[in-house]
């Protein structure tokens, strides 16, 4: 009767995780289907809690204690993060997930050991499935832990190297596979086997990640995030728990998704990703030489503004820093009182993390009518008076589409310069995350309105209001 429950628990959470998934895919749905997935986590969970009655044997006090340590940590930290700091957020659930797979298996593995050396057997397929788990779920584990401390800066790109990264990491993998392939062919040999190959997977982890850098940093989250799903499915298949091989396989499948379209939208294949060193070991930037960068004035960008019939927004990571999503929508609503078109333009990749600017601007109630994919932007652009860039550099670089030796060359960019005027808000000449300096900040047809993009965007609308 209770593992009846159990089962018709598991399904119940699994249509849930597959609803709330799907409902992901747009913002209109996308807080809806995330509370669906999250409740479809806490049936699976409460379920699961219910099956030690039927052995009779439990650890309730100790499972408490998990929980509530767990969610006091994750409410915290769900309330605290800022929308910048997402993708660090991100990482560190990735990895716990990964570290969660290692010590699943380690004691199943420690179990099975136990068996082969009274001389019994276990299937080897669920031996395999366990030795990978562990495999998958250590990289995923440390990867990650390095990918947190490179995007929130505590690791440098640039200083921390290892020589040789890809005949490293080649040697390493070959070792872990081979290590795996001889204790399934040996089984009873001791569990210091099994330990090698959990201690040289979480090395490996960190040797995957680290020749990594730069603006690669999303995508390799994106992949370590399919890792522990994929490391969870198999978790699930060792514990024959069908909630966690469906939850797993929904996440390694979703995430290797992501990893593509994202990989699509900056034209790199994964492999150029993983060994690409992109961002670490990429090109010098392009010099600006002795080119001057053109200002305009508040009072000037009003009138350019106002007299336009048609402007596009191009918001970037800098307005996600300046948090100046909310003052977009009054420019937004005040050029549209004056019979002034406006819309946005999303880059795919534009900020930190996928969907980061449509969640902003969607937080700001803009309406998503108005949000223009790349596709549709780059048509639009061209019938632009103005296009106003707040805090967006790489997405907007036409070295992407004119400098070979650029290492963003061939990324698709928003086109900006087709427009009439360009306006780029940024604090400085900094370059954005690539590194590379944007040759558009140089052009004839741009100028710079420097400083904070969300104090600049507010003297901006006063500025228009006193225009009439
Ligand atoms: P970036 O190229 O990183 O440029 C952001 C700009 O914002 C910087 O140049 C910075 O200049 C400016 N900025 C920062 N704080 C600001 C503030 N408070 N006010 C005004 N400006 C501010 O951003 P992007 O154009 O959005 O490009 C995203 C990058 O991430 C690309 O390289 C992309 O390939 C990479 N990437 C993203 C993803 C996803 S999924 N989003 C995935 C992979 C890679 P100042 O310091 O001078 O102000």
């Amino acid at each position: 009767m209770i593992h009846q429950l159990v089962e018709l628990g598991y399904l119940i959470a699994v249509i849930l995780f597959i609803i709330g998934l799907k409902q992901l895919s747009s913002p209109r749905t996308a807080r809806k289907g995330n509370l669906l997935a999250a409740t479809g986590m806490g049936i699976a969970i409460l379920v699961t809690l219910i099956l030690p009655l039927e052995s009779g044997a439990n650890n309730y006090l100790l499972i408490a204690l998990g929980i509530a340590i767990g969610s006091v940590i994750g409410w915290i930290a769900a309330r605290k993060v800022k929308m910048t700091a997402m993708p660090q957020m991100v990482s560190i659930f990735n990895g716990l997930g990964g570290a969660c797979a290692v010590a699943i298996s380690l004691v199943e593995l420690v179990g099975y050991q136990a068996t082969f050396e009274s001389g019994g057997a276990v299937f080897a397929g669920v031996h395999l499935t366990a030795l990978m788990a562990m495999f998958v779920g250590g990289v995923a584990f440390t990867g990650s832990m390095l990918a947190y401390g490179k995007l929130e800066g505590l690791i440098d790109d640039r200083k921390v190297r290892i020589p040789q990264p890809t005949v490293v990491n080649l040697v390493l993998l070959l070792s872990i596979l081979a290590g795996i392939g001889y204790k399934l062919a040996m089984p009873a040999e001791p569990l210091t086997w099994v330990i090698a190959i959990m201690v040289v997977s979480l090395i490996y982890g960190i040797t995957f990640v680290i020749p990594i850098g730069g603006a690669d940093m999303p995508v390799v989250i994106s992949l370590l995030n399919a890792f522990t799903g994929v490391a969870a499915a198999l978790a699930g298949l060792v514990y024959d728990n069908h909630v966690m091989l469906v939850g797993g396989i929904l996440v390694g499948s979703s995430g290797t998704i992501l990893t593509v379209l994202m990989c699509e939208a900056m034209n790199r294949s994964l492999l150029n990703v993983i060994i690409g060193g992109f961002g670490s070991t990429g090109k010098a930037a392009a010099q600006s030489g002795d080119q001057v960068a053109k200002e305009i004035t508040l009072m000037d960008a009003a009138i350019l503004l106002s007299y336009s019939n048609s402007v596009i927004i191009v918001p970037g990571y800098g307005m996600a820093v300046a948090q100046a999503q909310k003052v977009c929508h009054e420019l937004e609503m005040l050029l549209e009182d004056k019979g002034v078109s406006v819309r946005y333009a999303i880059h795919p990749v534009a900020g930190r993390m996928p969907g980061h600017m449509n969640v902003l601007l969607a937080e700001a109630d803009v309406s998503y009518d108005k949000l223009l994919d790349l596709d549709d932007a780059n048509k639009a652009l061209a019938d632009a008076d103005v296009v106003i860039i707040v805090g967006a550099n790489d997405v907007v670089n036409p070295s992407a589409k004119t400098d070979p030796g650029s290492p963003i060359y061939g990324m698709p960019i928003l086109d900006v310069l087709q427009a009439k005027h360009t306006i780029v808000l940024k604090r400085s000449m900094s370059p954005g995350y690539a590194g590379i300096q944007n040759p558009l900040f140089f052009h004839e047809k741009n100028r710079m309105l420097f400083g904070d993009a969300k104090d600049s965007l507010s003297k901006l609308v006063s500025e228009i209001k006193t225009l009439g």
